[in-house]
Parts: structure tokens; C-alpha cells; sequence
């Protein structure tokens, strides 16, 4: 089998055709990679994680298993559900028991080109963000403590042969670990890519990719209204924490990176999120407070939510209703191809 077809049978599904893809690998020639769509660098595969089919195949089954949770009602995919680009489309994510959290949840879809994770910033890899919602009693386990939610779901998986056996194959012993787990989630996650938009295709050459309105709107992105000072590069984020005064009109909001940071310019800041696949994404912001492009586009043309800590570059647009319209219509055009192919499990190891 090649590559190709290794990365197909791993997602069990045929891929976009390969015209719609450049073929790119960083790794040495021994290495195993995947194949990013068009507009895309290289998945960077940690040392210490680095990729193989089966790993990927094995993180997908535990990312899409409900046996992850305490009580088997929750998987990592009832919040970033493919059919929903990843997200979960609701402004607080339902966890455990019907909980619901603070913050919206992001698409893991290119989540591979970002170390840090969470809308703060607070896990340095996903690996570790993996253990996260595992031990979040909100989210995963009815556990009160992060060492028994985890312990005890390493537990009930060692009790499933066919993990068992998929382990041994992976990381050659029966006798495997949460970081294992959350190697192979990670490994998982690196393959659900967004590329291949009618952006990129425009980039490469193709004048026609985008729509005339489209074209427009790349122009008040870029230019007037310089969203690319924080949305910037393939994946349209700089990766800084920034403070868009989201929130922050409430009594008591969420301060973002200052928890994380307890830097007084950071409170309100929160991660810039990638805009690729954003139409599919909504509600936006990380609380889902906006919950259309139209209302994301509104919030910057008048500057912003005022508060001490807002971002100089945050201030009124004065755009028009047309190029208010067209960059909408821009956005849309950061919708491509990479992680579509991904669909749940036929079938959990027993
Ligand atoms: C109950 C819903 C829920 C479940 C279950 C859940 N997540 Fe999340 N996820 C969220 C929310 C909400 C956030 C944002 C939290 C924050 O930033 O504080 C998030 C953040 C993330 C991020 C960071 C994305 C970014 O842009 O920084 C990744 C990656 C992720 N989750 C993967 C997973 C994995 C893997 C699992 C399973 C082990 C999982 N999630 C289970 C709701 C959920
Ligand atoms: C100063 C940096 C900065 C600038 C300039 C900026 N953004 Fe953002 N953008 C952010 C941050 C930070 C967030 C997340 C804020 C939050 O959740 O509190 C965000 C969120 C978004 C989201 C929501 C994405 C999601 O998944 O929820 C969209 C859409 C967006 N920005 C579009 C734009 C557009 C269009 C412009 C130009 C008019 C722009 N941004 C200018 C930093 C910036």
C-alpha cells in the first residue's frame, strides 16, 4: 500500500482526488507522512509522536469512543463532530449529565499547525489538551479527581481485548499508558486538515476560484479593514492571545489568557482563531455570543466592545453595506477540502 492509500483505509474512505491535492512531505524519505490539500505546509509530527497509520487509525476510534466518558454518554466527538466541521454548533458545549461549560468548542480541524491549545492557550500540546476534557467533571468523567478520571479510564479500556491488541500493535505493549491514548488522539487529529479552498486555489493561480464578490472582500479583509494584523498566514492566525472586547460588557466576563498569563494586559484575551472552514463554524467568538458572519463582521465595523484592555487595532471600520457583504462572501471562500473524508466507526473494538 502507499501512503496514499494507507491515509485512505485509516479514515476508511476514498480521498478528494489527488488533482485536488500537492503532495508534500517534510519527513525524511523513511518516515511516514500524509498528504496535506493545496495551501498547506507539511504536518509537523512531533519526535517523540510521530506518525503512523495505524496510530491514526487507533486515535480515531478513541476520539469517536463513548467508553472515554465515566457513564459511556460522551465522546470527544459529541462536541467536535465532524458532521459539524469539528464544532459542536452550540454556543456552551453539553457535557456529562447535560452539563454545559463556559466556552464554545473550537474545531480541531488544523488544529496540527498550533502547539498551544485551548481558547487561553493553556495546554502546550494536543497531547496534553487530550487529558483535559478526560478529567473535566463537566465534560468526560463523574471522577472528582484528575489522576482517578484517568486512571480510571485506561482501566475500562485495558478491559477491551480489541483495544488491547490495537495498543500492542501501535506502541508494542499490552500494559499502555494515558499518554499512549492521548499520542494517538493527537496523531488523530493531525490528519483533519481544511485546505484546498477556493482562497487557496486563487492563490495557486486560478483567477477564477474565487467569486467576483469574494475577490472584493479579500481586499476589505487585507486592506481596510486589516483583519490579517491578527488573522494572518496560511491558516489565518498569528496564534496570539488578543482581547476583540468579547464578553467583556458582562458583569462578571471570562478574562481568557490573564488566567493563564495573570498579565494585566491579557485579561479578555482569548486565542485568534483559525478562519478556515468558518462558515461551517458557527456560533462564533469563544463563547458563541455572535452566531452569524454577518453579526462577526457587525462587531468589528463598530470597533469592538469597549473595555481598558482592548486591542488599539480594534476600532470602527466605517465599511460600507456592500463591503460589509462581500467580506462575509471572502470568508466563505476559506471553505476547502481535508476533512471531510473523516466519518464515525462502523464499528468499536470489543
Ligand atoms: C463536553 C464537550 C467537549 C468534549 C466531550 C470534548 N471537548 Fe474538546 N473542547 C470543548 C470546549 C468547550 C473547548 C474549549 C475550552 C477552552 O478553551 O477552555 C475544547 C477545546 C478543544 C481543543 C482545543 C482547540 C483549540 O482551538 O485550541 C481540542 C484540540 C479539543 N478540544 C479536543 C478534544 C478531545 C481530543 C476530546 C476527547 C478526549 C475532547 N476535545 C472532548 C468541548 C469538548
Ligand atoms: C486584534 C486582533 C484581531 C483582529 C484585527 C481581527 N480579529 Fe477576528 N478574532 C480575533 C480574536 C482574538 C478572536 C477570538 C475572540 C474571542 O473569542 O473572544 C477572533 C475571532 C474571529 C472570528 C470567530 C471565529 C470563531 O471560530 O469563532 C471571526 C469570524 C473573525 N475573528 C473574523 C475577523 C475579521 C473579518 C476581521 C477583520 C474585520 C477580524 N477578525 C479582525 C482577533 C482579531
Amino acid at each position: 500500500m502507499n501512503r496514499r492509500s494507507l491515509l485512505a483505509a485509516c479514515l476508511g474512505v476514498a480521498l478528494v482526488p489527488a488533482a485536488a491535492y500537492s503532495w508534500v512531505s517534510s519527513a525524511a524519505a523513511d518516515d511516514e507522512t500524509i498528504e496535506v490539500p493545496l495551501g498547506l505546509p507539511p504536518v509537523f509530527w512531533p519526535d517523540d509522536n510521530p506518525y503512523t497509520a495505524e496510530k491514526a487509525e487507533l486515535g480515531k476510534l478513541l476520539f469517536f469512543d463513548k467508553r472515554l466518558s465515566s457513564d459511556n454518554s460522551v465522546a470527544c466527538a459529541s462536541c467536535h463532530d465532524p458532521s459539524k466541521a469539528f464544532g459542536d454548533g452550540a454556543a456552551n458545549s453539553r457535557g456529562i449529565g447535560g452539563q454545559r461549560g463556559g466556552r464554545s468548542a473550537p474545531t480541531v480541524i488544523n488544529r496540527a499547525y498550533s502547539t498551544l491549545q485551548f481558547w487561553d492557550g493553556r495546554a502546550p500540546t494536543l497531547e496534553e489538551q487530550a487529558k483535559g476534557p478526560i478529567a473535566n467533571p463537566i465534560e468526560m468523567t463523574i471522577d472528582k479527581a484528575t489522576d482517578l478520571a484517568h486512571s480510571n479510564v485506561i482501566k475500562r479500556l485495558k478491559g477491551v481485548p480489541g483495544y488491547v491488541a490495537r495498543f500492542k500493535k501501535v506502541f508494542g505493549t499490552e500494559d499502555f499508558t494515558l499518554d499512549q491514548a492521548t499520542q494517538a488522539i493527537a496523531t488523530f487529529e493531525r490528519t483533519v486538515l481544511s485546505g484546498n479552498s477556493p482562497w487557496d486555489r486563487y492563490q495557486a493561480g486560478d483567477n477564477k476560484a474565487m467569486t467576483p464578490a469574494q475577490v472584493r472582500g479579500m481586499d476589505v479583509f487585507f486592506k481596510k479593514a486589516a483583519c490579517d494584523s491578527c488573522h494572518l498566514g496560511f491558516n489565518f492566525t498569528d496564534g496570539s492571545y488578543e482581547n476583540v472586547g468579547i464578553g467583556m460588557d458582562r458583569a462578571q466576563p471570562d478574562l481568557g489568557r490573564y488566567l493563564v498569563s495573570h498579565k494585566e494586559e491579557d485579561k479578555g484575551a482569548f486565542k485568534t482563531p483559525t478562519l478556515r472552514e468558518v462558515e461551517h463554524t458557527a456560533p462564533y467568538m469563544h463563547d458563541g455570543s455572535l452566531k452569524t458572519l454577518e453579526e462577526v463582521v457587525e462587531h468589528y465595523d463598530k470597533g469592538g466592545i469597549k473595555n481598558p484592555q482592548l486591542n488599539q487595532r480594534i476600532k470602527p471600520l466605517h465599511l460600507s453595506a456592500g463591503e460589509k457583504k462581500d467580506l462575509v462572501e471572502f470568508l466563505k471562500a476559506l471553505s476547502g477540502q481535508g476533512w471531510q473524508q473523516v466519518t464515525p466507526p462502523r464499528e468499536f473494538p470489543r
